[in-house]
């Protein structure tokens, strides 16, 4: 445990904030022992790598993060492999391993930041693909110190969206994710360029897929490494179809995803573009000029600015289009 500690590495924003205590562990005998001894107290919160989270301001509580990593077969046929991975395990260095070793499914999730734990809690998705496709259980440890194993379907999975995201379930923490793989060829390709692109290799595999996931990704997404972000800021709105249809009769180039019969999902970054935003800054937080979904901290902002500029935001799309985007990032 450290006391006053700095989460500069700990969000991917790059903000310069700190926590009151800092704790983390590497198995879940030693969160056991830590929520057994009384050591935690309100407020709390638990983090994987920050890649999803904006803080404002520094934490006065105690901020916890998992070391619990590895990929570990559960079981193996000719057709499907089944693992367990700890869920401070880095999210790309898992779909690594599955290119590697020859697994299928999460190939498409190629390079989004973060780790495996947040993974299951926040539904990541990319090109076609939701890990909750490929998740079969979540293991967990709540605050009394009680195992819960939750079956997929107990997860409540939707487009970014998880049970462990209700404020209720803020006492559960996620301490592995089983997967289940397929060690068959079976690829989703469908999504904007992606079949066009991996068509120009010789073979198509999982290496070129995963080859092809990273070369669009970083001609779009900047590394936080550089520019401090959290990928996509916002989340795409669904509209209800009526509102939908009298908006593409004004805007016929405006892409849109069908979701189903009553339900149209609109890219919150064609409605950011529209207003104007692409590459403008406020202050220090800037919208990023090749996918207007994504904020970025140009260099010593604060949580407080980059929260400014979200605000302008969203008056300005409500403004024109009539619809309410709301943050993917969770802000603290
Ligand atoms: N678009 C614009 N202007 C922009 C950005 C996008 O017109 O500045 C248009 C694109 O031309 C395209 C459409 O919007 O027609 C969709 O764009 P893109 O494929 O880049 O995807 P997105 O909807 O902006 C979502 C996810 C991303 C994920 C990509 C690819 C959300 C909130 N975001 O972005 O996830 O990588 O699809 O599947 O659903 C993340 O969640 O952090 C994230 C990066």
């Amino acid at each position: 445990m450290w006391n006053n500690y700095s989460l500069l590495s700990y969000n991917t924003f790059g903000i310069d904030v700190r926590a009151s205590r800092f704790m983390e562990y590497h198995s879940e005998e030693e969160l056991l022992a830590f929520l057994s001894g009384g050591g935690l107290e309100a407020p709390y919160l638990h983090i994987g790598r920050g890649s999803n989270l904006l803080f404002t301001k520094d934490f006065e509580g105690t901020v916890l993060h998992s070391c619990i990593r590895g990929v570990e077969v559960l079981e193996e046929d000719d057709e499907h492999v089944q693992v367990r991975v700890g869920a401070g395990t880095l999210w790309d260095d898992f779909v690594a391993c599955c290119v590697t070793r020859g697994w299928y499914g999460a190939e498409n999730l190629s390079l989004i930041p973060g780790e495996v734990g947040a993974s299951a809690v926040q539904n990541i998705g990319a090109y076609g693909v939701e890990v909750k496709d490929l998740i079969d259980a979540v293991e967990t440890i709540d605050l009394d110190g009680d195992k819960r194993v939750y079956a997929n379907a107990e997860c409540r999975y939707a487009y970014r969206d998880s049970i462990f995201k209700r404020p209720d379930m803020k006492r559960v923490f996620v301490t592995r994710v089983r997967f289940s793989l397929s060690k068959t060829p079976c690829y989703r390709l469908d999504y904007g360029t992606i079949r066009a692109e991996v068509e120009k290799y010789l073979s198509v595999n999982l290496r070129t897929i995963r080859e092809v996931i990273v070369g669009i990704r970083q001609a779009k997404l900047p590394d936080p490494k550089v520019l401090g972000n959290a990928g996509s800021f916002f989340k795409n709105p669904v509209v209800p179809r009526g509102q939908f249809e009298a908006l593409r009769s004004q805007c016929p180039g405006m892409p849109f995803y069908e979701v189903d019969a009553d339900w149209v999902k609109i890219p919150a970054g064609w409605l950011i573009e529209q207003c104007g935003w692409k590459g403008k800054a406020i202050g220090r937080a800037a919208v990023h000029l090749r996918q207007a979904l994504v904020l970025v901290n140009l260099g010593g902002a604060t949580g407080q600015e980059i929260v400014a500029l979200a605000d302008a935001i969203v008056a300005s799309v409500y403004d024109k289009f009539r619809i309410k985007i709301v943050p993917e990032v969770n802000i603290i």
